[in-house]
């Protein structure tokens, strides 16, 4: 078992990483159905809880079906930092997590996110003050440091540890890389095996298959891995890791019913949290990756995402599953794409 102060995980457990954008409730019910063991909303900013913006205050929507789920922050003012651990306090998350590893430009510059890798005391002044200000489980997700010459997680794990933190899950890359390279986990295992890392320490990047998770938990020897981009319209990766870890055996892929029916839950779950014309405006990205696989599915995605109505979605689902029945969608390696190139974050 993995424990986080009180919060307690399975062995190894799978984290799903918070995502901006992506990992919003309607995506983290089906990553919960799949066997997300922890998970963690978008980002939310420090700033914008404390202005009371429309857009950071929906971000702290969480449900007791996800527990035990970690609400995120991130800023560069201590202040403004602890009062926002306050808000999040009101909504009860089960831990509050910092993050320190942002590397967009509009976050960066503000001294937030993996700007503050560049000042350790300042960063570990942050954490104190929201460690302070909250009786929350306080975690933190970060980078291995701002560039290849300041690689400073070593020191950032023992001195966050000091001032409180519960637990540290670090994306084996520098800021100044953003995604580019392959993450490096070497320095994530030196954190782990630090005599005097006592918290759990997770591993973060690159992670997209059953085989590469077992072959990084025995080679680096981490307390459990946070999985962000492989689960982008594979929720199954969840499972499938977990399967892999426990028999050895490879899962088969899901079924073609089984896309349509997450699509459909991923669907109509955004219905409901965001309303009937986001909900389906916001979905339109989705299908492509659920139904990805079937030949011809191209005259589909494109009828789906002009529809404007659950129902008409529905029905053209309904005509995917009739016409594409029994149809086995062969293994295709994920996919990990570079977000810097097609999106802001
Ligand atoms: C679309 C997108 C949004 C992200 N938003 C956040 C975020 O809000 N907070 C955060 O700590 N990391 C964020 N990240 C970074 C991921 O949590 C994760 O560290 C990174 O994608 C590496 O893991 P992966 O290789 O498994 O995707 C984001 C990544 C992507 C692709």
């Amino acid at each position: 078992m993995v424990k986080i102060d009180q919060i307690e995980l399975p062995d190894f457990p799978l984290l799903l990483a918070p995502m901006e954008d992506v990992s919003d409730p309607p995506f983290r019910a089906v990553c919960k159905d799949n066997g997300a063991d922890l998970m963690y909303t978008e980002f939310i900013s420090s700033e914008g809880l404390i202005r009371d913006a429309i857009k950071s205050r929906h971000k702290l929507d969480i449900f007791d079906y996800e527990r035990p789920i970690g609400i995120q922050i991130f800023g560069g003012d201590e202040e403004a930092m602890a009062l926002s651990a306050r808000i999040v306090e009101t909504v009860n998350p089960d831990l509050l997590d910092i993050n320190f590893g942002c590397p967009v430009k509009k976050v960066v510059t503000k001294g937030a996110g993996a700007g503050v890798l560049k000042d350790i005391d300042l960063m570990v002044r942050l954490t104190e003050a929201v460690v302070k200000s909250t009786s929350l489980p306080v975690t933190v997700k970060t980078r291995l440091g701002w560039d290849d010459n300041s690689r400073n997680i070593e020191e950032v794990a023992e001195r966050l540890q000091d001032v409180g933190i519960k637990a540290l899950a670090i994306h084996g890359r520098t800021r100044a890389q953003m995604y580019k390279g392959e993450a490096d986990w070497t320095l994530i295992a030196k954190v782990k095996n630090n005599p005097r890392i006592r918290i759990p320490v997770f591993g973060n990047g690159d992670i997209d298959s059953p085989q590469k998770a077992l072959a990084y938990k025995e080679r680096y020897g981490v307390d459990g891995i946070m999985i962000g981009r492989a689960a982008i319209g594979y929720p199954w990766i969840f499972r499938e890791i977990k399967h892999y870890i426990n028999t050895g055996e490879t899962l088969p892929p899901p079924t073609l019913e089984e896309r349509v029916e997450v699509c459909r839950k991923h669907l109509r779950k955004s219905l409901e949290w965001k309303g009937p014309v986001v909900g389906i405006n916001e979905m339109r990205r989705h299908y492509a990756n659920y139904l990805k696989g079937l030949p011809n599915i191209k005259e589909y995605r494109n009828r789906l995402v002009t529809l404007k109505t659950m129902e008409e979605v529905e029905a053209v689902l309904d005509e995917v599953q009739q016409n594409y029945e029994g149809f086995v969608i062969e293994r295709t390696p994920i996919e990990i794409i570079n977000y810097h190139e097609k999106c802001p974050v």
